[in-house]
This record gives structure tokens, C-alpha cells and sequence, in this order.
């Protein structure tokens, strides 16, 4: 059995992969310091299996920490979640920011390479393509200058690894940039759980239909869009969980050591903010209240991907419905909320 390391594997994104991969026969080990999860998340992926979870509560950057969880184990790759994600936190603390994400990400290539090297899959986003002039965007769409310190780090890690596996020949990477993950596990035990007010979407969205918000602030409808609202590409989070997947058995059955490929993982259909506002209520059979204002400084007029270099390369495409995506969001929402 092979062994992946997943650090942040409390939190959102890691949490579903590390479903996928225990599924997928990996054996998982857990590494976040819970800065911004806790571990009601790893009882949930441990309901969902049926398997005991190898958890560290253990921080990224520190690199004895690092080593230690390397010397127990016998560890074969690793995906690296561990990073703070917030873009308006990110211009207020820039140097947490990248003092956090670029010191855990470097940490974990260095003790690596000193433990004889393996694949790594990097979590990117979209946002290192920042306004793209053609859309949807492919891999080899041109990146802007970040338009955040957070964007920023995504950009600079990217590149990490680029040189890191030129550098060390024992080291395989996969980048994969992840455009608007939503969704939760259908089980309903695992899902996303920001702490205070959620800056994105689907998460205001829940919260707001839960009555925990007042009203969602819809940010802008004077955009040059069909509606006049933002376009972006929702993907459901467990569709995104098995691109991980994806990557680690491109790599084992590629083995082209001192490489790294990019990968867009979206689903290539882009949706609205009205529209997914409409299809939540629709879905759900509930009435959200919001409103329309200003625009969200730093925002994107309109994203998505062109994902078929994913589909033919990585054998991977998004499989679930927006609808099955949204009921899912609200169903775990509900259950957290003990709402009947
Ligand atoms: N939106 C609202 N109201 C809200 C929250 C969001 O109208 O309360 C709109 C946004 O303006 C945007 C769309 O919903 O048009 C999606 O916003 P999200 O915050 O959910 O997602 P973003 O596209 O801004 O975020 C993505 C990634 C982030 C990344 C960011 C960088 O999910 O991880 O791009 O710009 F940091």
C-alpha cells in the first residue's frame, strides 16, 4: 500500500481528498496544526471509511515536526493543502501570509528530498490566471500579476515546485489548479466549515438559508455577462477529491522523476453567481434572502476552464450535477446546524 502524506487533511479540500484516497486503497497520514479545522473533520473521514486515520497535529512549517512524521512512516508522496486562504486576510497580514505558505511548502520539499524524494501534488488555484483575456482558460493561458498576497503565494509555490523537481531528480510534482470547489461529502459528515463570516459563496449561501445570515450581498450585477453577475466554474468538492487521485496514479504509472504538470480542475461550465442563487433555492426548495451591491474589490468579472487537458491526460472529468452539488452543500449545513 502506498502512503500519502496529506497536510491540512482537516480542513476542506483535504478532508474529501483524504476520503478518496482511503478509498482508492492509499494509506492516508494527516498532517495540520488545526489552525483552521479541527479534528471533527478526520472523525467524519473515519466514519465515511471504515479506517483508523494516522493523524499529527503537527505545523508544516516547522521542520522538525516534518521530519519526525517522515521518520515514522514510510511515505510515498504527499499533497501539500496546508496554507492560509483568505484574500482580503492576505493584504491586511501579507507577511503571515507568505511567511506561513511559502515556509510550510518549502518544508515539506526539503525534508522530501532528504527522505529520498517521491510525487507531490500542489493545491493552485484559478485565481494565478487573474482576468484571463480568452476564456475558458487553458494551462498554458498566460498568469497575471497576483492581485493578492494569497494569489501571490499560489503563484510563487507553483514555481517551488518547478524548481524544486528540476533541482532534485527524485521528485515528481503535479500542480492542479482548483477553480471554485464546493459541495460536501453525500454522507453528510465531512464539509466545509469556515470559521467566522465565510468569504465565499456557497458557504454565505448556506449560512444564509440556516438564518445564521441575514441576507446574502450579491457582489455586483454590472458585469458584462449574460446576467450581469460573475461567472465562475463550481466544482463539486468529492469530484475535485478524486483529481487528486488522478494525479498520484499519473504519476506512479508515468514515473518521469524531476518533472511537473499543470492541470485546470473545473468542470467547464460556467455559472452565475444569480444563476447558482436561483438553482440553490430551486434545489433545496427553500427562500434565501439577498440583495445586490458594489462589486468585491479584487474580484474576476468571469472564469472558467478548459479542463480537457485533465479529461485526456489524467483520465479525470467533474461527474456531478450542480444540483446534486448544492443539495449536498445544504444537506450538511442542515446537520451541522441540527436543523430537521
Ligand atoms: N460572492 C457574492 N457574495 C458573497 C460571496 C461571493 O456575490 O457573499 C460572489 C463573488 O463576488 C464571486 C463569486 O460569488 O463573483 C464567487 O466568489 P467566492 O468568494 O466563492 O470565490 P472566488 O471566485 O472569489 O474565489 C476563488 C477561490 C479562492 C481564491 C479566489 C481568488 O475559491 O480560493 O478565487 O480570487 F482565493
Amino acid at each position: 500500500m502506498k502512503n500519502i502524506l496529506i497536510t491540512g487533511g482537516a480542513g476542506f479540500i483535504g478532508s474529501h481528498t483524504a476520503v478518496e484516497l482511503t478509498v482508492a486503497g492509499y494509506g492516508v497520514v494527516i498532517a495540520d496544526n488545526l489552525s483552521n479545522s479541527d479534528t471533527t473533520s478526520l472523525e467524519g473521514i473515519e466514519k465515511i471509511t471504515g479506517r483508523k486515520i494516522l493523524f499529527y497535529k503537527a505545523d508544516c512549517c516547522d521542520k522538525k515536526q516534518m521530519q519526525k512524521i517522515f521518520g515514522e512512516n514510510k511515505i510515498d508522496g504527499a499533497i501539500h493543502f496546508a496554507a492560509f486562504k483568505a484574500v482580503g486576510e492576505s493584504v491586511q497580514k501579507p507577511l503571515m501570509y507568505y511567511y506561513n505558505n511559502l515556509t510550510s511548502f518549502t518544508t515539506l520539499l526539503e525534508v522530501m528530498a532528504e527522505s529520498g524524494g517521491g510525487n507531490v501534488v500542489f493545491s493552485s488555484s484559478a485565481t494565478v490566471y487573474g482576468q484571463a483575456d480568452v476564456l475558458p482558460v487553458t494551462e498554458e493561458t498566460p498568469r497575471k500579476t497576483a492581485a493578492s498576497p494569497y494569489g501571490n503565494t499560489k503563484q510563487v509555490c507553483e514555481d517551488i515546485l518547478q524548481d524544486a523537481v528540476r533541482a532534485h531528480s527524485d521528485l515528481q510534482g503535479i500542480i492542479l489548479r482548483y477553480f471554485n470547489p464546493i459541495g460536501a461529502h453525500p454522507s453528510a459528515l465531512i464539509g466545509e466549515s469556515p470559521r467566522g463570516i465565510p468569504n465565499n459563496l456557497v458557504p454565505f449561501i448556506t449560512q444564509t438559508a440556516a438564518g445564521i445570515r441575514r441576507e446574502l450581498q450579491i457582489f455586483g450585477n454590472d458585469y458584462n455577462t449574460p446576467d450581469g453577475t460573475a461567472l465562475r466554474d463550481y466544482i463539486d468538492i468529492m469530484d475535485l477529491a478524486a483529481a487528486h487521485v488522478s494525479a498520484l496514479k499519473r504519476m506512479t504509472d508515468h514515473q518521469s522523476a524531476g518533472t511537473c504538470e499543470v492541470f485546470n480542475v473545473g468542470t467547464g461550465n460556467p455559472l452565475s453567481v444569480m444563476e447558482l442563487v436561483v438553482k440553490f433555492q430551486e434545489v433545496n426548495k427553500v427562500n434565501l434572502k439577498y440583495s445586490i451591491t458594489g462589486r468585491r474589490e479584487g474580484d474576476v468579472e468571469a472564469i472558467w476552464a478548459d479542463t480537457s487537458l485533465a479529461n485526456k491526460v489524467l483520465g479525470w472529468k467533474a461527474r456531478r450535477s450542480i444540483e446534486e452539488t448544492l443539495a449536498n452543500a445544504w444537506a450538511w449545513e442542515k446537520k451541522l446546524r441540527r436543523i430537521i
